[in-house]
């Protein structure tokens, strides 16, 4: 439980490095990014951990294991955030694994495979629109647009050709699930599929009081259109969510007619196909809009990625340590991504969420029990020594 309460501690300590005044907001490559791999790679020096940060700036500390052909495993999650974020989002699952590595050293446990714990440089896509550049760039995955926006010697953050036993990652839950069920923990099955854009209409700005009605080509009216055409598809399809969390309006005076227009979408489905045929959907009912009112719109696909499948070997690991903890057991789908995803094109992976109060998260009440987290410790500690018995296969 001490240690447990130390991990919610440091999540906290950390919350303070920020790129804003009085809210949690850090980017990738910002200064805020630099200083909190800074605190964390202590953290992990500290843990006995050999630390260092990638071409991708990802945060990576190390723990060699006893047989060097038994290859590696990776945790962690991000360091990233939203803007106005919460303490735990990204930070438990990178602070929780540092501390499973010092309750080895402590006990003296020496595992067969290394342990490397991953402090992803970008998770949340805040800077570019565009997630997973940290966890790409490690698992080889980056495209030309990409590098072009974050440079080109990102790529050799690759963990391609290495001998890797799999990614496991510990997240708060960021739901209600876990909290209405009474477990502390549970093991997640799948990863929903998310498609990303940005969306621009183009009218013709103008002034308020002197430009009738019918002349006008407000690219805002038209943006309000496609916003809740997005609510309304997504209220149709059971399961799929569809967010437009970050809109503008140019050149943004209350005198002025908006010229300009945008807006960011975000879609998400189990089921890849259904996300799809809705997104295409809505990109559709974007032409008429734009037709029926004389705007341009431009659709940008920022990023699509598909539903993942976590694997099931880890799953039933993770789920007879939670047994063994006397955890009930709890296999639930996430809706929000994770660096998991991005991971799953280069080695297995498995994921454990934590329950949080309320299902609060991406807001700055995000909280977690201690308690909880002692828990979950206590499981990735006995999945650890779980797959090591069985000879890390
Ligand atoms: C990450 O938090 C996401 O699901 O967008
Ligand atoms: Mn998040
Ligand atoms: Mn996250």
């Amino acid at each position: 439980m001490l240690q447990a309460e130390r991990v919610v501690r440091r999540c906290r300590e950390l919350a303070v490095i920020s790129e804003e005044e009085g809210r949690l907001t850090r980017w990738f490559g910002g200064d805020a990014m630099a200083r909190a791999n800074e605190l964390v790679g202590r953290w992990m020096a500290e843990a006995g951990m050999a630390v260092r940060v990638d071409a991708a700036l990802n945060l990576v500390g190390s723990l060699p294991g006893s047989d060097p052909e038994a290859g590696t495993l990776l945790l962690g999650s991000h360091l990233d955030t939203v803007r106005d974020a919460g303490a735990f989002d990204g930070p438990l699952g990178v602070i929780a694994a540092i501390a499973c590595v010092e309750r080895l050293r402590a006990q003296e446990v020496s595992l067969p495979f290394s342990v490397d714990v991953l402090g992803f440089s970008d998770e949340e896509g805040l800077r570019f629109g565009t997630a997973y550049l940290g966890s790409r760039a490690v698992a080889g995955t980056l495209d030309d647009a990409t590098r072009a926006l974050i440079g080109a010697g990102a790529a050799a953050a690759s963990r391609r050709g290495e001998r890797l036993l799999g990614y496991v990652e510990l997240h708060i839950e960021q739901g209600p699930v876990l909290e209405q069920r009474g477990a502390p923990v549970g093991v997640v099955t799948a990863i929903a599929g998310a498609t990303r854009a940005e969306v621009t209409f183009t009218g013709r700005a103008g002034h308020a009081g002197t430009v009738p009605m019918e002349l006008r080509r407000d690219a805002a009216c038209g943006l309000a259109e496609l916003v809740l055409a997005a609510e309304a598809a997504a209220r149709a399809e059971p399961g799929l969510v569809a967010t437009c969390g970050r809109l503008e309006a140019l050149p943004g005076a209350p005198n002025v007619i908006v010229g300009s227009a945008v807006a960011s979408l975000d879609v998400r489905h189990a089921d890849d196909a259904v996300r799809a045929r809705v997104v295409a959907g809505l990109r559709a009912r974007g032409d008429e809009i734009a037709g029926a009112r004389g705007l341009e719109l431009a659709w940008d696909e920022r990023m699509a990625t598909p539903a993942v499948a976590m694997d099931p070997v880890f799953c039933d690991l993770l789920a007879q340590a939670a047994a063994a903890r006397g955890a009930p057991d709890v296999r639930l789908p996430s809706g929000a991504g994770h660096d998991a995803v991005a991971l799953s094109e280069l080695t297995r992976v498995a994921m454990l969420f934590v329950r949080c109060a309320g299902g609060v998260s991406h807001h700055p009440d995000e909280s977690v029990d201690a308690a909880d987290v002692a828990v979950a410790l206590d499981v990735l500690d006995g999945f650890l020594r779980l797959l090591a018995e069985r000879g890390a296969r």
